[in-house]
């Protein structure tokens, strides 16, 4: 479990849902799209315009303490060294940012699954690849993801970039091999996080950049994104973007000033949630997607997401994705669909009786028969 702290006691569900009335009026089943915020939260905000940044800079070393604390609570919560975390404005900020300081020349490697994040994907423009070849893995199915993406790694490969869950499929791919095969020839490897810390135990060390947006599993604000650097990677970094914050020799990406209201909500986020518990937390939001797994398995759904290497996602073959998900959402059951799958995205502060109910209504497979 987590090193993040907090109690080991199982989580008081009856008194957690009070902090998201939303789920009196929604079987809301879509944190993978946005997690919802818990009473509370925009006080947090708040406190930075109301207390802090109504005394101008008067107040710097109260923000700057601010920060300095959110540092360290996602320092414990993904295991790396405080130092190395910085912030961007979003993760496709830092994914760009981080694409177009790399230093790479023809004949170089950059090696991705066909299927990533676009993000991910776009953030390797041409000026960005500096005449390396872009290799885009093709996965034929998720029990293999792990293992295409490890076959295509070579000496001539610089770059492994790739999400820790997938956001479509919810496959989560195991880091430490893909770590062990881009360490074998020297390659860096960046991943994306945002469908992992918050929803599974992360250990972001094995990452040489580990970026994550805050507003899905870990309930918080658009407009910031975490970022773990490794010294040792950072130190080969030639940023493309320069500024107040990263004045040359600095090799930092993060170039001005945080979004600091947003890291005051996610600060009290992580607290609140190191307070009820990560282990508990992570627990349940493995409870459920199982629970979910077989179930629609039972009711004769073809589930892509493979049951050992699952997060919070649990991803449906439907052949009319989008008409479902609009007829759940009539009887106020809201999930998402991508790339024609249904997905399904409960997160802690949901129950097994939300998924009976998102069951009951999704039927059994109509082409299966029993
Ligand atoms: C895998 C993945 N990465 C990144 C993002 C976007 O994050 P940001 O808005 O911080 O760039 C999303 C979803 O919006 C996502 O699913």
């Amino acid at each position: 479990m987590s090193e993040a702290g907090g109690g080991e006691r199982a989580l008081d569900s009856r008194a957690v849902r009070k902090l998201f009335p939303y789920l009196e009026e929604v079987t809301y089943l879509n944190t993978a799209t946005t997690g919802l915020s818990w009473l509370g939260q925009g006080a947090a905000a708040a406190r930075f315009y109301d207390e802090h940044k109504a005394r101008g800079y008067s107040a710097h070393l109260q923000w700057r303490g601010e920060l300095e604390k959110t540092r360290e609570l996602l320092a414990r919560l993904l295991r790396v060294p405080a130092e190395e975390i910085s912030f961007a404005s979003s993760a496709t900020e830092a994914l760009n940012g981080v694409a177009h300081s790399i230093r790479l020349q023809p004949g170089d490697e950059v090696v991705l699954c066909e299927d990533e994040f676009p993000s991910i994907v776009l953030s390797w423009t041409p000026s960005a690849l500096q005449g390396a070849e872009l290799v885009r893995v093709p996965i034929e199915r998720e029990e293999v993801r792990t293992d295409a993406l490890i076959a295509r790694i070579s000496d001539r490969t610089k770059v492994v970039s790739v999400s820790h869950v997938h956001w479509g499929t919810g496959t989560r791919v195991d880091l430490k091999r893909i770590a062990a095969a881009t360490q074998k020839v020297g390659a860096r490897l960046i991943v994306d996080g945002a469908h992992a810390a918050g929803a599974i135990d992360v250990d972001a060390s094995v990452a040489d950049l580990y970026t994550g947006s805050v507003f899905k599993w870990l309930l918080s604000a658009f407009g910031v994104a975490y970022v773990v650097t490794k010294s040792s990677f950072a130190a080969e970094m030639n940023p493309l973007f320069r500024g107040y914050a990263n004045e040359p020799p600095s090799r930092k990406l993060q170039f001005s000033h945080p979004n600091y209201p947003a890291l005051y909500a996610l600060s009290a986020t992580l607290e609140f949630l190191a307070g009820l518990g990560w282990g508990p937390i992570v627990e349940q939001v493995n409870s459920l997607s199982g629970f979910l797994h077989r179930e629609l398995r039972r009711e004769g759904w073809v589930v892509v997401t493979p049951e050992d290497a699952r997060a919070g996602i649990v991803s449906v073959v439907h052949d009319d994705a989008t008409r479902t998900v609009a007829r759940l959402l009539e009887q106020d059951i809201e999930i998402e669909e991508r790339a024609g799958l249904l997905r399904i995205s409960p997160h802690f502060y949901n129950s097994e009786g939300d998924l009976r109910r998102f069951l009951e209504v999704l039927g059994r497979n109509p082409s299966v028969t029993r």
